[in-house]
């Protein structure tokens, strides 16, 4: 058998309608921005692996990394121990967080690390005698995650329709009036404000200004309330910055790191506090602790390699990197202004197609990956938002040619 075959006979796959999905690639290797199937097909893989790479997939020092820490210590629970890597690597992010970010908490994915920062807001405020603050302002077209609290914060879609009696109730606004208007009205009732700052990703790859992420903290300061920036998609560069807050010059009160954290070879969360929420937990009451934790917090396996990628954005000028794919993107997106909204920020590119049924479920986008595949390309278009987000270390040569397939694709079948 196959092992498309024996995949198909035991396996079911994330967002995949099993009885109509084409067969999944049967990948047998990856190095570099590229992935080799087992019938001797090379890809290049051009949205990072659902976003989480960033220096290419089996890179040596990564590899080396891993394998050292795995012959050390492979996990250890994380309630009542420590270790030197989840020491370390608290250390070095606090260095490079924006300003004021003091305390990290780890978790284990980016659903979780908006799940952690969603109940710390919650308790804050309890801890702080202000029960009544529960309630979250969110965006429109947002995405956090599919565990019930991040689905709760995301735009209701496709993606969360059987779920709606399992979710609690956020406020949804579509720009800063609109969020001064609810702050206003709500008063006292909201726990925090959670952006995705400068990106949307999920949501259609949706590009906000500056001026937007900067307004939003100007307001949860005027109001009073905690400020939640995930930035599980934008964090390690991805928007061109370490931080996508760095573009606003802003420090949150928590934000959610995954994805790139550990360079796409495992999964981690945290979610990182500045000292004044920490602080509000700090209590001879034992109610007030953080009651929250999982079996692989902190995996030191994955915080080895979170440390080796932090050294590769220095020893490898990554940032420089990106920002050299920022204007091939710009340049080679350019000529598909004709098909559609155009917008491109650090190493992401997305053409939203003029359509007539805009949204995920554009017959459009499936049809387009199976062009993309065929020509070595794998892309997931998000219905008629067709975007491209390679690992930051992908050549010149090898984005010219990415970028050459997609304009061929698009300007052919549209
Ligand atoms: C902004 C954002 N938040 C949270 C998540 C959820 O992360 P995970 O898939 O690791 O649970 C994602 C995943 O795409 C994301 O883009």
């Amino acid at each position: 058998m196959s092992l498309i075959d024996r995949d198909r006979a035991v396996l079911w796959h994330p967002y995949t309608q099993m009885l109509t999905a084409p067969a999944p690639l049967p990948i047998a290797r990856a190095e570099g921005v590229w992935l080799y199937t087992e019938d001797g097909r090379k890809i290049l893989d051009g949205i990072s692996s659902w976003w989480v790479n960033i220096h290419g997939h089996s890179h040596p020092k990564l590899n080396a990394a891993l394998a050292a820490q795995a012959g050390e210590l492979e996990h250890v629970v994380f309630a009542g121990c420590t270790h030197r890597p989840a020491v370390e690597l608290a250390e070095r992010l606090i260095e490079i967080l924006p300003k004021g970010l003091a305390r990290v908490f780890y978790s284990d994915n980016g659903s979780t690390a908006v799940e952690v920062a969603l109940k710390l807001a919650v308790q804050y405020w309890r801890n702080l005698g202000r029960p009544n603050r529960q309630t979250f302002i969110t965006l429109h077209n947002a995405y956090h995650g599919d565990t019930v609290g991040a689905m709760s914060a995301s735009e209701e879609s496709i993606f969360t329709q059987a779920f709606s009696t399992m979710m609690f109730p956020v406020e949804r606004v579509r720009g800063l009036e609109d969020m001064e208007q609810r702050l206003r009205d709500a008063g006292d009732s909201i726990a925090a404000v959670l952006i995705e700052p400068m990106l949307q990703g999920a949501g259609g790859m949706i590009v906000w200004p500056p001026e937007f992420v900067a307004g939003v903290r100007r307001l949860c300061d005027k109001y009073k309330t905690l400020l939640i920036a995930d930035e599980v998609l934008t964090g390690f560069g991805r928007t061109g910055k370490m931080f996508a807050c760095e573009h606003a010059r802003i420090t949150p009160d928590i934000i959610c790191l995954s994805k790139g954290l550990t360079a796409g070879y495992l999964p981690l969360g945290v979610t990182a506090t500045t000292s004044i929420v920490y602080e509000a937990f700090l209590s001879d009451d034992r109610a007030k602790t953080f009651f929250h934790g999982h079996s692989y917090t902190a995996n030191p396996l994955a915080c080895a390699v979170g440390i080796a990628s932090l050294d590769l954005f220095h020893d490898e000028a990554v940032l420089t990197n990106v920002s050299r794919l920022e204007q091939q993107l710009r340049d080679g997106f350019e000529p598909l202004r004709s098909l559609g909204d155009v917008r491109v920020i650090g190493g992401v590119a997305a053409v939203e197609l003029t359509s007539n049924k805009p949204g995920y479920l554009d017959g459009i986008g499936p049809r387009l990956a199976a062009e993309f595949l065929d020509r070595g390309l794998l892309l997931r278009p998000l219905g008629n938002v067709v975007y491209f987000m390679p690992p930051y270390c992908i050549t010149e040569s090898e984005a010219a040619w990415a970028l050459e397939q997609i304009a061929a694709v698009l300007i052919s079948s549209l």
